[in-house]
């Protein structure tokens, strides 16, 4: 009998690519997608540990399946529950303790291992946990067909981070850097695309840090996919401002298939900030990153990712973030309080911002950036932009797809242009999305 599975993903795109992953893995175990935990037979939840409400809502949330798995064994029937993801990975050992009703915990490279693991606890009972950091790649022992992702998928070509920013937990849940091979990158970017993806978005913590096995770096990589007959698209995120290389900047100057659109955190425009954070970049080698690209590209758009009340974060540093927002001007970007993880080194450090000044300088800083995107989205206004249309929208006749800057555009076509590009003409701009028109002369009778 088909069992079913859901799967609850938190955090980022890499760990949307790992729950994809997990149930190609149970499905030759007779796992089928449920859409609610109440419907499923396992449940998983892939967690995120990057700050501490993200860390939090995974206990919450426990609580309540707790709940839920005991309604059902008092029915008969049984659920398994597992921890996946990085905060199974820094808090495993905890989670067994605190959770004895969670069944399996398991860190972020070892998926593969998923279905012995189910084995286990249906055969024997008990919990497993297993976080190791596996010498093997993990990505050597997924299986290669996989579910269909739609018009736009991703793909992870990179894992791990080096960085070490004073701030981050991720080289600790994710261990080293490491780069996929191109071969087996290409292989599943022909897969994807035969099962329908017209866009990929390259993922990796430190996407940019790829680097193929006889050298060549992202550059070289998205030249090779651009190859592929189909793909439409091509994306990455996220990057780090030191692994922009020449390389990278001609790629984005050369392949029209490379979206003008680059998500390239820069966390604050202060030096002394930067410094203390292990960025390794000062804010004026992210100026001159942006003008470069900006040379190449001339329709290039930024994104961001910025962190407020960073330990010894004064009004001056953070007035420089404000001037470095101004003077880019991002089309969209993320801000965040900084949150003091366990183990960081940044966790320690005296001079720790207190809450209200965080919360303050936040919403001075999400204002700006509001109103830099509303700036963005307005100047789309009376433009026509390629939109690549990805599924029905809610009413009758209506498709939503996306610019190359990400915005998502509603507009009347008929379905059989799914997966198509074709060029919108923009008429306005609605809260979270923009309104438009197929230009007569895209559409194809
Ligand atoms: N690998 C990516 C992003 C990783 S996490 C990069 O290097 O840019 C995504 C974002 O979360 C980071 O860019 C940072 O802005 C934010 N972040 C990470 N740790 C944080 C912390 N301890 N407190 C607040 N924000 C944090
Ligand atoms: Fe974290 Fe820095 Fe690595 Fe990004 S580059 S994942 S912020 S340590
Ligand atoms: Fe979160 Fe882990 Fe991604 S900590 S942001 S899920 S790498």
């Amino acid at each position: 009998m088909a069992k079913k599975l859901y799967i609850k993903t938190y955090g980022c795109q890499m760990n949307v690519y790992d729950s994809a992953r997990m149930a190609d893995v149970l499905a030759p175990l007779g796992y089928a997608p449920a859409t609610a935990a109440e419907d499923a037979d396992m449940v998983i939840l892939n967690t995120c540990h990057i700050r501490e409400k993200a860390a939090e809502k995974v206990f919450s949330e426990l609580g309540r399946l707790r709940r839920l798995k005991a309604q059902k064994s008092d029915g008969g029937g049984r659920m398994i529950l597992a921890v996946a993801g990085c905060v199974a990975q820094a808090e495993g050992a905890e989670i067994v303790a605190r959770a004895p009703f969670v069944d399996i915990v398991l860190g972020p490279q070892t998926y593969h291992r998923l279905p012995e693991m189910v084995a286990q606890v249906a055969r024997a009972g008990g919990q497993v946990l297993d976080t190791d950091f596996p010498a093997e790649a993990k990505f050597d022992f997924l299986p290669e067909a996989s579910a269909p992702q739609g018009v736009s998928a991703f793909l992870s070509v990179q894992e791990g981070c080096d960085k070490f920013c004073s701030f981050c937990v991720v080289p600790y849940t994710r261990g080293a850097e490491f780069s996929r091979p191109a071969r087996d990158i290409i292989a599943e970017a022909r897969r994807l695309v035969a099962l329908g993806a017209r866009e990929i978005t390259l993922l990796g913590q430190n996407v940019n840090a790829w680097h193929g096995e006889a050298g060549g770096g992202l550059g070289a990589l998205l030249r090779a996919l651009a190859e592929i007959e189909g793909l439409k698209r091509l994306r990455y995120t996220t990057s780090h401002p030191l692994d922009v290389d020449d390389g990278l900047v001609a790629a984005h100057r050369d392949l029209p298939s490379l979206m003008p659109f680059l998500h390239l955190p820069v966390q604050s425009g202060s030096d002394a900030v930067l410094r203390a954070m292990n960025r390794r970049h000062g804010a004026d080698d992210y100026r001159g990153i942006v003008a470069r690209l900006r040379r190449a590209r001339p329709d290039i758009a930024f994104s961001s990712d910025f962190i407020v009340g960073f330990p010894g974060e004064s009004a001056r540093d953070f007035a420089a973030t404000l001037a470095l927002v101004r003077e880019v001007g991002f089309a969209q970007a993320y801000s965040f309080k900084y949150s003091p993880r366990p183990g960081t080194p940044a966790a320690s450090l005296p001079e720790q911002v207190p809450e209200a000044i965080k919360a303050e300088r936040l919403a001075e800083l999400q204002a700006l950036i509001a109103a830099e995107q509303r700036a963005f989205n307005d100047g789309a206004v009376g433009s026509e932009l390629p939109v690549l249309f990805e599924r029905r929208g809610r009413h009758e006749g209506q498709l939503v797809g996306r610019t190359p800057y990400l915005q998502a555009v509603h507009a009347r076509a008929p379905e059989r242009e799914i997966g198509a590009v074709l060029k919108v003409r923009i008429t306005a701009v609605g809260p979270n999305s923009l309104a438009g028109e197929v230009a007569a002369a895209t559409v194809r009778r």
